[in-house]
């Protein structure tokens, strides 16, 4: 966040710019990281012995998934209690312990805030459901029966809408004949922002923890905040049992507002140098230009979905072939679209996605090559980039045998769901092995021993067999790995003003192989290049010859290509596999190369 000028009026022209634009995010998994008791689930202390590594690294931020009080339905998203550390994770002291390590070391850390819902053993809920007229009743969403039917009877939910993890977003409750709102799992409640004793709470509960010196937070589904009260149904699919709620709840009509009011009640007096990121499914490009326009003051960057839904069909688990040209056409047009105003957040992973490696690239006979060149297209992108942990080693998906491999309440409830409608057990694990969360959930693979150095106990999922060769000792002590090549990429956004700040051009938008753009700040320009196949490829762009005379600021091929490997027309360049190339020049390279002339 920015600071506010004395009037209470932001006035970004005139700032410097934010902090968090030459800033790299680096996000922490906490069950699966570090565990330090034996107990086979990653933990705080576990997180402080390794900051030396993300130090080596040159991460700016970490962002740390959740590590509040939960009965760990989601995996610590479903939460019972804000002002605490579940003891799977530690105590309080061992919280205050990390951030003060974090601090000593240079870096930020922000926290996971997740309050479209709380978990079902939350006191709020608690309370909330133990009668109708409970002062907390109207603190999430309550309903009757649909109108003429009895509660619990089939089809008598209160609207038809699907939940993210399968069945009705409904859920009755015996005690007192009515229907709660959880659009995750039942264990997720779904809080009711109308209320104002709700957002009040929130805010408090936020001041709190920035009062104990974090530096921000990751804001979870924030855009599902404010619904329609009136609960309309939603649009089915055809063959489909539920309906699509997404209209009636996906940047509903007070969203804005409720943004605007917590940056008021909670960030506006601060200081401190804050970072907000708002967790966005379904976000456009012109709502993002409004959440993120510093000058309305509600986040500072949010994350959106578009690119890692573009190998899905109508659902998650529907795959599609991946296409260069729609992920080109995507993010160009994100590019363009918070060109002017606001600010883009630049992903491949996080907890909730497969590995971009295995998705995107090639993580066989191409793995190293591949990682590489995903990571220098994504982070040479105008944006703040965050690196999920383990994708700096280019770790892959994981190899899941059975049902019996996977955690995740959305995987393990989509295969129940998708086998009692009929659908073969292999069918589904396709699905599941290319889309589920716990590809990203397996132990960070820290060395070749066992359990890859994340546990002397059993993990509470199984480690990638691959650690034997895909681990953090072998990477940190080779030159060429994919771990100093992010490192790489990391520096290079601290000391190159045109990463950070320059302007963005796509070229060769309609090549199916090679994606190509140039950023340019005032006195320089930077040419982008990354292969995404395994063939050599050719691209035209304008100034081919030029381009290959400048300096080559960083590429993943260790070694130049022969020249008859790679011998191309005039306006070609050539790429070798998975080959990502970065050429630097002054801006006009003709008055630079030629001082007497024009
Ligand atoms: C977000 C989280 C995901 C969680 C869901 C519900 O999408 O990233 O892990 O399951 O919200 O909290």
């Amino acid at each position: 966040m920015n600071n506010q000028t004395d009037a209470g009026v932001r006035s970004p022209a005139t700032e410097a710019p934010a902090w968090w634009k030459t800033a790299v995010v680096y996000q922490i998994y906490p069950r699966s990281f570090a565990d330090s008791d034996g107990d086979g689930i990653g933990d705080l202390p576990g997180i402080t012995s390794r900051l030396d590594y993300l130090v080596q690294l040159g991460v700016d931020v970490i962002w740390l998934s959740p590590v509040y009080r939960s009965p760990q339905d989601d995996m610590g998203y479903d939460i019972s209690d804000y002002q605490d550390i579940d003891s799977t994770y530690g105590t309080l002291d061992d919280f205050d312990a990390l951030l003060a390590a974090v601090h000593q070391r240079g870096m930020r850390l922000i926290m996971d805030l997740v309050v479209n819902h709380t978990s079902d053993e939350h006191p709020w809920f608690v309370e909330s459901r133990s009668s109708r007229d409970n002062p907390k009743r109207d603190w999430y969403w309550w309903r009757p029966a649909r109108s003429g039917m009895r509660a619990g009877d089939p089809g008598a939910e209160p609207t038809n809408w699907g939940s993210a993890f399968s069945g009705s977003v409904w859920e009755l409750d015996e005690t007192s004949g009515e229907y709660y709102l959880h659009l995750f799992s039942r264990k997720q409640p779904d809080l009711n922002w109308e209320n104002p004793e709700v957002r009040q709470a929130v805010y408090a509960m936020m001041r709190w923890w920035l009062d104990r010196g974090v530096d921000g937070f990751r804001m979870d589904v924030i855009n599902f905040i404010s619904k329609d009260p009136a609960l309309p149904d939603g649009h089915t699919r055809r063959g489909g049992r539920y309906g699509d709620g997404r209209d009636h709840y996906l940047c509903g009509p007070r969203i804005h507002e409720f943004l605007r009011e917590m940056h008021d009640e909670v960030f506006a007096q601060r200081t401190g140098e804050l970072l907000t990121v708002g967790e966005m499914p379904g976000v456009t490009v012109a709502e993002a230009v409004l959440f993120t326009d510093p000058v309305r003051a509600e986040v500072d960057m949010v994350f959106q979905f578009e690119h890692v839904s573009l190998d899905e069909g109508a659902i998650k688990w529907d795959l599609q072939p991946f296409q260069l040209l729609d992920l080109k056409g995507s993010f160009g047009r994100w590019q363009a679209g918070l060109a002017e105003v606001g600010w883009n957040s630049l992903y491949w992973n996080n907890h909730d996605q497969p590995r971009v490696v295995s998705r995107f690239g090639n993580d066989g006979s191409h793995r190293v090559l591949a990682a590489t060149m995903l990571a220098t297209v994504l982070h040479l992108h105008r944006g703040t980039p965050y690196i999920y942990q383990g994708e700096e080693l280019g770790m892959t998906n994981a190899p899941f045998d059975s049902i019996d491999d996977f955690r995740d309440i959305e995987s393990v409830n989509h295969y129940a769901e998708a086998l009692a409608s009929g659908r073969s057990p292999d069918e589904i694990l396709r699905g599941l092995r290319a889309k589920s969360r716990d590809n990203a959930r397996t132990p960070m693979q820290w060395d070749d021993t066992p359990q890859a150095g994340f546990t002397t106990g059993t993990p509470w999922i199984a480690v990638n067999p691959n650690h034997t060769e895909i681990n953090a000792a072998a990477a940190v002590s080779d030159q060429d790995s994919t771990f100093h090549y992010y490192r790489r990429l990391i520096e290079l956004r601290h000391t190159e003003p045109a990463v950070a700040h320059g302007d963005f051009t796509m070229h060769a938008a309609h090549d199916e192989n090679v994606y190509a753009f140039v950023r340019r700040a005032n006195d320089v320009q930077l040419l982008v290049l990354g292969n995404f196949s395994d063939e050599v490829s050719r691209v035209r762009i304008p100034d081919a010859a030029q381009w290959q005379t400048a300096e080559v600021l960083i590429s993943n091929y260790v070694a130049a290509a022969e020249s008859d490997e790679l011998a191309g027309a005039e306006d070609e360049i050539v790429l070798r596999p998975w080959e990502a190339l970065v050429y630097r020049r002054p801006d006009n390279p003709l008055t630079a190369s030629s001082p007497g002339g024009p």
